[in-house]
């Protein structure tokens, strides 16, 4: 299910159902089973669910059972009591009725309080997963696992059980009551059976594959819009409508070519079922009418009356055998889509950390022979045998061109990027041991990339604390974004809109920073915090960094030399490896990598340090 192995859109649509990558799918029975953590609570409601079901397909042969007294003894006869008619009629409806109603409200049931946990799991997951995941899925697939295909697949699914139960219980009773009318005749519709179990199964098994390389293509399909979406600017100022058009436009065509192949099987199911339903049922009326003219002078010879109902009750099971053999559709959609939910809980891993919960942390920080390669092993390490050791309190800048490892350098330290080769210590501990909650408690961090909810500022600001305005405000303050807040029209309460699109770069940029100072963390990891800000709010909000990065441990990455004299001492960085280390001056004097980035205009307070 990975993002890597979906192929190209072209291979996907035309070889799709071959080429899907073909485990033996395990048998339908061991598949509903695995569902039956979410969907098998509830005992009652299964039981009425059942019971509703039983009592209306019990009460299907009784439509046509009426049929022959009221013949016989209505028409032939004339003995049958006009008031039993209504009674009958109406009584069997009713009946009917409410057990109807009742089972599907216990089925509709049990679907959405199954959705309701599989869902709650699968968000749940999501939270905790591996890092992994997230490199590996992109955000559209996930969200359409999450949201859509668990709705459609237990929609289709509670439709399929409904289905099978209504029509399975009711081709019982009814082949029953066939068999206690004519057990010769009912022998004959007998035969027809395995045949469209057989056709049933094996048009059900290559839907089953269909729709799993459509769900691939959908998910490729909602990607591309995701990433037109996200990149509109950049795709109108480059020109790029007709390559995205092309992309997109074959996508929907692979699309189209799936649907249109999964239509023929499903729709090849119900004209094979009912070409054999009238195969068996010219054989019926000829045998009964070959049997009525030679057995009319015995005792069972088959009135009229009997002979309607039989074919009236045979013509009932038509119905009923017609949708079993498409239930197979919805139930093996439903199921595919479930599975998804399922692979996505049971195929991941979760976080893995220790119990290591000490208190107070003093903030020491070791990297030894730490190296972290991206992908398979071609590229270049990221980060090639590191060795960093770091006082508590300490300032550290890093400093280095481009691609150097910076940012994946201190993504370690909360664990969200795992080293590929040796250790990272806090407090000489090293970081598996630590239990995870608490060792991410110890840090408070501005990434490079912004990311913020759609939530108010002040919920922005405390994500995940308790919500204490006046402490909202002294970090706005700080961050020297309170007077834009102000301005808004409901002050810290206002909506940021998706991912603070309300807010510029820089302001973003400074919510980010008001939220690590209310974090008030012992160690703080700034990763180009200031680049977006103009150098006078720069000003302003560096003296409130230097104030918060005083007795802690601050890892600061940043091109621009007003952040880096301030730091104790200077790292730099080229190629995943640590180039020189030392203060500000003292590397200006060796004339190394440091001082040839500190060009002229790195002094005139440009970020020179970027390519
Ligand atoms: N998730 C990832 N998957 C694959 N490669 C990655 C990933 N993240 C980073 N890299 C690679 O690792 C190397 C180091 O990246 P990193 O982000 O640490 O650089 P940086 O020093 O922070 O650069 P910049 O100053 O541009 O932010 C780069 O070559 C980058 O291509
Ligand atoms: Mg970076």
């Amino acid at each position: 299910m990975s993002s890597q192995d979906h192929g190209t859109p072209a291979s996907a649509g035309a070889s799709a159902p071959s080429s899907a990558p073909e485990q033996p799918t395990p048998p339908l029975r061991l598949r509903l089973r695995r569902l039956l953590p979410y969907f098998g609570h509830q005992r009652w409601v299964w039981v009425l669910a059942l019971c509703g079901t039983l009592l209306g397909a019990a009460t299907e042969p009784l439509i046509p059972a009426l049929l022959k007294p009221l013949l016989d003894s209505g028409f032939t006869d004339g003995t049958l009591q006009l008031w039993m008619v209504p009674l009958a009629i109406v009584g069997v409806f009713l009946v009917r009725g409410v057990a109807q109603f009742t089972s599907q409200y216990a089925i509709t049931r049990i679907a959405n309080e199954g959705m309701l946990l599989l869902r709650q799991a699968l968000f749940e997951r999501l939270l905790t997963a591996e890092m992994a995941l997230f490199t590996r899925q992109s955000s559209s697939a996930l969200s359409n696992t999450v949201v859509y295909e668990v709705q459609t697949g237990a929609t289709l699914l509670v439709q399929a059980l409904m289905g099978i139960s209504r029509d399975g219980f009711t081709l019982v009773a009814l082949l029953g009551y066939l068999l206690y009318l004519n057990w010769q005749l009912t022998l004959i519709v007998a035969v027809v059976v395995p045949a469209v179990t057989w056709i049933m199964k094996t048009l059900s098994r290559r839907l089953y594959r269909i729709t799993k390389a459509s769900q691939q293509a959908t998910d490729e399909l909602a990607y591309v819009v995701e990433e037109n979406v996200l990149a509109h600017r950049m795709v109108r100022l480059h020109g790029a409508q007709a390559v995205q058009q092309e992309r997109f436009g074959q996508l929907s065509d692979s699309l189209r070519r799936l649907a249109l192949k999964a239509t023929i099987a499903s729709a090849a199911m119900t004209p094979l079922t009912q070409l054999l339903a009238a195969v068996a049922l010219s054989i019926v009326i000829c045998v009964a009418l070959w049997q009525s003219r030679a057995g009319s002078s015995e005792a069972h010879a088959i009135t009229v009356g009997g002979f309607a109902s039989f074919i009236a009750a045979m013509l009932m099971l038509v119905a009923p055998m017609r949708r079993m053999a498409d239930v197979a559709n919805p139930l093996t959609r439903g199921v595919a889509a479930l599975e998804r939910g399922l692979q996505l809980i049971h195929g991941t891993a979760s976080e893995q950390g220790g119990t290591h919960t000490p208190q107070p942390v003093q903030g020491a920080l070791e990297l030894r022979d730490v190296s972290v390669r991206f992908g398979t092993g071609e590229h270049a390490p990221a980060l090639d045998r590191v060795n960093l050791q770091v006082r508590p309190g300490e300032v550290v800048a890093l400093v280095g061109p481009s691609g150097a490892g910076k940012t994946t350098l201190v993504n370690l330290l909360p664990r969200f990027v795992l080293p590929t080769g040796g250790e990272v210590l806090l407090d000489g501990v090293a970081l598996p041991d630590w239990q995870l909650d608490h060792l991410r408690a110890q840090f408070a961090m501005v990434s490079q990339d912004v990311v913020m909810l759609h939530a108010s500022i002040a919920a922005n600001v405390a994500l995940g604390a308790p919500l204490d305005e006046t402490r909202v405000q002294q970090c706005l303050q700080a961050a020297n974004l309170a007077e834009h807040v102000a301005s808004l029209p409901q002050g810290m309460h206002t909506l940021v809109g998706h991912n603070a699109s309300q807010l510029s770069g820089g302001q973003r940029q400074r919510l980010a920073i008001a939220r690590a100072l209310y974090r008030d963390a012992p160690i703080l990891i700034l990763d180009e915090a200031t680049s977006a800000l103009d150098t006078e709010s720069e000003r302003l909000v560096q003296e409130a960094l230097q104030r918060l990065m005083r007795g802690r441990t601050t890892l600061v990455i940043a091109h621009r030399l007003s952040t880096i004299e301030h730091a104790d001492r200077v790292v730099v960085m080229q190629q995943g490896r640590i180039a020189e280390q030392g203060s500000h001056a003292q590397l200006l004097a060796q004339g190394g990598l440091y001082a040839r980035l500190q060009t002229p205009t790195a002094l005139a307070d440009e970020p020179s340090l970027a390519p």
